[in-house]
This record gives C-alpha cells, structure tokens and sequence, in this order.
C-alpha cells in the first residue's frame, strides 16, 4: 500500500547546484549516505532505525548511521565527521529544531546535500537541506484536540496533564499547538499539570506519579507519544486508578505496545506517526545523487486509531 504522500515545492535548484558543482556524487553501490540518528528513546524510534537500516541494505547503499542519544552536540560532531569522510548525502533526524545553521553551512560548504527526516528544523536558509521527509506532527494534534473535543463533549470541566516530548523539538512544538487548535481553545481543558516526559517511557511514568500526587483531580492526560503514555498508565495503576476509564488518556504513534494499550481499553485514542520512512529516504537519496529534482516536502499519510480499529489493525501492524 502507497503510504507516502510527495509535495513539491523548491528543491529543483538547489539539488542541482550542491549536486552538480562536486562531481563527488556516487550512484548505485558506490554511493556512501551518512546518517545521524536522534537516539533510541524507544519503540517508535527503535523501529524507525531499523526500517531505515533495512532499507539501506536492501537498496545496496552504504549507511554510516550513529546514536546521538538525544544529544545536539552528539549529532552536530556525527555531520561534522560525515563531512571529514567526503560521504556523498548526509540525512539525520534532529533532536531539536533551533542551531543547526553552522554545520549545515559546513556542509553546504563541501558541497554535500544534507536529506531531514523525521523533524524538521529551524532556519531562515532554505538552501542548507534539500528535502524533508516525515510527518505533519501539527495536523496529528489536531486530531488528537478534535477527538477530545467530542469525547468531552458532555462534560463541563476537563482537569488535563500534558506530557510533552523532548523540549525544542519539532514534534513537541507542533502538537502542542495542534493540539490546542483541534479543542478550539475550549477552556473548559484545564491545563492543571504539564512537563518534559523527553518521549520516554519512564518519563511519562516519573510525570504521571508527581503530577497525580499534585493534582489528584486529573482526569485526562495527553501524552505526545505512546511510550510517555505507557509509563503514564503504570504511575496511573500504581496509584489505585485506572487507567482509560477513571483517567482518558490519548497518545500519537500507534506502535505496537501503544495500539495493545489501546486494544485492552487502557488508551482511548491513538493518532498515528509512522516511522517508516526508510525506502522514501533511499528513493530521494537516489535522485539526489542523480541531480534530479527532489520534493522539498515529502508528508508521509497517517490515519487514526480508536479501540474497535486497534482490535482490527494489530495483526498486521509492522512496527
Ligand atoms: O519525531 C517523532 C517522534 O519522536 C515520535 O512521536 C516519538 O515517539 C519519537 O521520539
């Protein structure tokens, strides 16, 4: 099933220009792709390096790919080392949006065309990446806003703890605000308790413990991706409440331990983030390579997941 969506927008020029005036540019076997990874905060994550890893292999391509652990020094030293070893496309997945200017004009400068996926960054030089490839983390929450909208459609008072993502990154950001957009800025949402759960499983749970022993009268959590949402429901259960019913909880990714959350009635909702973007990112490094003219903006398509299409979707889910 074609589950990418390409838009096109600049990038013609630019492609052209880094890869035409190198003559460095390999194709086929000889082709080396640097790749600088965000971490292994987990399973979406998890399933993301592997399906890029995957693809990589089955494409023939050479992939230097490292860990940055969540790091933005870790993954600036990994382009910095790509650029030492002439590799002919870096691509990485940025931990946060702002600071990248510096080493990606470094790269520019050696005349490498640098490939985002996943989150995009911040900048005002439009020429220092060719392509974006991922989701619109804005529109995913918006679907999870609009589902909370109807499904606290009857009640006057909504006491909600926000478990955000990693602070500054793309994905944080984003579905705040679409989050906010999709409840029409309905007040009756009571931000009552919001922190960093940095988009890990133990810190949902480390978030969900504190903010219940501040905020008892929580009855609704938004969790900006399914592992903060799993740890959020063992710091729910451990408290003698239970979690989807006592306290609704809605969540983005629908790995596959969030959608078997969501399948046994623990999570009310998922909106998918797929982190399949493997074979888009072999196809674009491809005509990279080949100075053709790639999307700027590559939007992968997401559906959404209550129980009964949970229930449904598990056996063949792929990640
Ligand atoms: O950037 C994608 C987000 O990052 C995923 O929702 C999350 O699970 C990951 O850490």
């Amino acid at each position: 099933m074609k589950r990418i969506l390409a838009i096109t927008a600049l990038g013609a020029t630019v492609v052209l220009a880094l890869t035409g005036c190198t003559g460095s540019t390999g194709s086929g076997s000889t082709l080396v792709v640097g790749f600088s990874q965000v971490g292994a905060e987990n399973g979406w994550r998890t399933a993301n390096t592997n399906d890029i890893q995957s693809a990589f292999k089955t494409a023939g391509i050479t992939l230097k790919f490292s860990n940055a652990e969540q790091q933005q020094d870790n993954q600036i030293a990994a382009i910095r080392s790509y650029i030492q070893q002439r590799v002919n496309v870096i691509a990485f997945s940025p931990v946060v949006e702002t600071g990248w200017d510096t080493v990606l004009k470094e790269a520019k400068a050696a005349h490498i065309p640098v490939i985002l996926t996943d989150r995009s960054i911040s900048t005002k030089d439009k020429s220092l990446y060719v392509s974006l490839i991922g989701s619109n983390f804005l529109l995913e929450g918006q679907r999870a806003g609009k589902w909370a909208a109807t499904e606290f459609a009857g009640t006057s008072q909504v006491n909600m703890l926000e478990i955000d993502g990693t602070t500054g990154a793309a994905p944080t950001i984003d579905r705040k605000t679409g989050f906010q957009d999709g409840v029409g800025h309905d007040p009756k949402f009571t931000l009552v308790g919001e922190q960093d759960g940095d988009f890990t499983r133990a810190g949902g749970e480390q978030v969900m413990e504190a903010e219940l022993k501040a905020h008892p009268d929580i009855n609704f959590v938004y969790a900006e991706n399914d592992d903060m949402a799993l740890g959020a429901i063992q710091a729910i259960e451990a408290a003698g409440e239970v979690p989807g019913k006592d306290i609704k909880i809605v969540s983005v990714d629908a790995t596959h331990d969030g959608m078997e959350a969501l399948a046994s009635g623990k999570i009310n909702f998922i909106v998918e983030c797929s982190p399949l973007l493997g074979a888009e990112l072999v196809k674009v490094v491809k005509e990279v390579a080949a100075g053709k003219t790639v999307p700027r903006r590559i939007v992968t398509v997401e559906t959404t997941f209550d129980q009964a299409e949970a229930v449904a979707a598990l056996p063949t889910r792929k990640y």
